[in-house]
């Protein structure tokens, strides 16, 4: 494990693991695992900044790390925890709160977005959401962050904390790069292809979750809005069948400018069947896989007890470090 280089990553239990998690993100988490040490956290903290009904979270979170593991993340080699259950994350994001402007803050695109959605509840965590996201990163010294695209900014600001820390105070944390794949990095609502597939859609005609049957991801993909020229091509303007053509690219492990080659003359109903069937087929072992696993929840409780205590151990190491960089009294 010393010589690995690390990665961290976690998805928020909000809504339902979507296709677009899955390509943009945790196929990519499968693959790296092996070449790294991974810490893959589900990341209850940040799924508070909007209202949650208690219950609910409990058993998405279980829910969520099943996926994960479902998806191919093996617990005998990567990390897996609850964010919630290594308080070093809370205490590592209220030092970086004093190291982050409030002008930094107010140009995150996501935090923009998420207020004017919910207006009624524009609370601090919101507003310091991409805070905590830097110190899940920085506590692992992690080099190495696999994310989609609309994370970037984040993980930039990630970057220029753990850079002023480093000014600051002498070398403290590694500073990470992003891992954004070349297909998939953003995939795209199924209704509106101009914004991505998100897990809080309230039209479930938008997103594939996971756990969809395989008639239902069938249909959704049917449904998929396109355009009305009818040409198959990948290009400007042409959102829907772009998306199409890029989800289907990150599955079979093309470009979507090679996987257009597949269906030159043919018309929009054949390309949607073999996205469907492309889809269905990826997804039919994980969601075997997340039967099994999630009828035995005694399994996830040890997964996520071990996965917590080895993830702490390593956290405090960069925790204590911080605290005597900045002054704290050594206890
Ligand atoms: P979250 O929960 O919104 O999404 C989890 C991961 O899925 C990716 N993703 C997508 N990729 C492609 N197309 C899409 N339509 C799509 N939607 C989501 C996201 O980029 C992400 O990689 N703040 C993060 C969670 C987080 C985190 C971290 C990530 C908290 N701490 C530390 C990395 C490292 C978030 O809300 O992701």
């Amino acid at each position: 494990m010393q010589n690995k280089k690390m990665i961290f990553s976690g998805v928020q239990p909000t809504g339902c693991v979507t296709l677009g998690n899955y390509i943009g993100a945790l196929k990519n988490w499968v693959k790296l695992q092996k070449e790294y040490q991974c810490i893959y956290s589900v990341v209850d903290m940040h799924s508070i900044t909007v209202r949650q009904n208690p219950d609910e979270l409990r058993e998405r979170c279980r829910q969520f790390l099943a996926l994960y593991i479902a998806c191919g993340i093996d617990p005998k080699e990567s990390i897996l925890f609850f964010q919630s259950h290594v308080s070093a994350h809370a205490e590592l994001s209220w030092i970086l709160n004093c190291h982050t402007y409030i002008g930094e803050l107010s140009r995150m695109t996501q935090f923009k977005d998420k207020s004017a959605k919910h207006e009624d509840n524009i609370n601090a965590g919101l507003f310091t959401y991409p805070v905590l996201m830097a110190s899940d990163i920085l506590l692992y010294q992690t080099d190495l962050v696999p994310v989609g695209v609309d994370q970037k900014q984040h993980l930039e600001l990630a970057r220029d904390i753990a850079i002023r820390f480093n000014h600051l105070y002498g070398d403290t944390f590694t500073v990470p790069e992003g891992y954004i794949p070349p297909v998939g990095a953003r995939v795209m609502s199924l209704q509106d292809p101009t914004s991505k597939m998100s897990k809080s859609d309230p039209n479930p005609n938008g997103y594939i979750w996971l756990l969809d049957a395989p008639e239902v991801i069938t249909k959704k993909i049917k449904r998929a809005v396109t355009d009305s020229d009818g040409e198959i091509a990948y290009r400007e303007g042409k959102d829907g069948i772009n998306n199409l053509l890029s989800i289907y690219g990150a599955i079979v492990g093309k470009k979507p400018e090679e996987a257009v080659l597949e269906f030159e003359g043919q018309g929009y109903g054949i390309l949607k069947t073999r996205v469907a069937e492309a889809v269905c087929e990826e997804l039919r072992p994980i969601q075997e896989k997340y039967k099994e696993i999630s009828a035995d929840p005694s399994f996830l409780d040890s997964i996520s007890k071990n996965g917590a205590e080895k993830a702490a151990e390593i956290a405090e190491k960069t925790l204590r470090l911080v605290q005597d960089k900045v002054g704290f009294m050594p206890r």
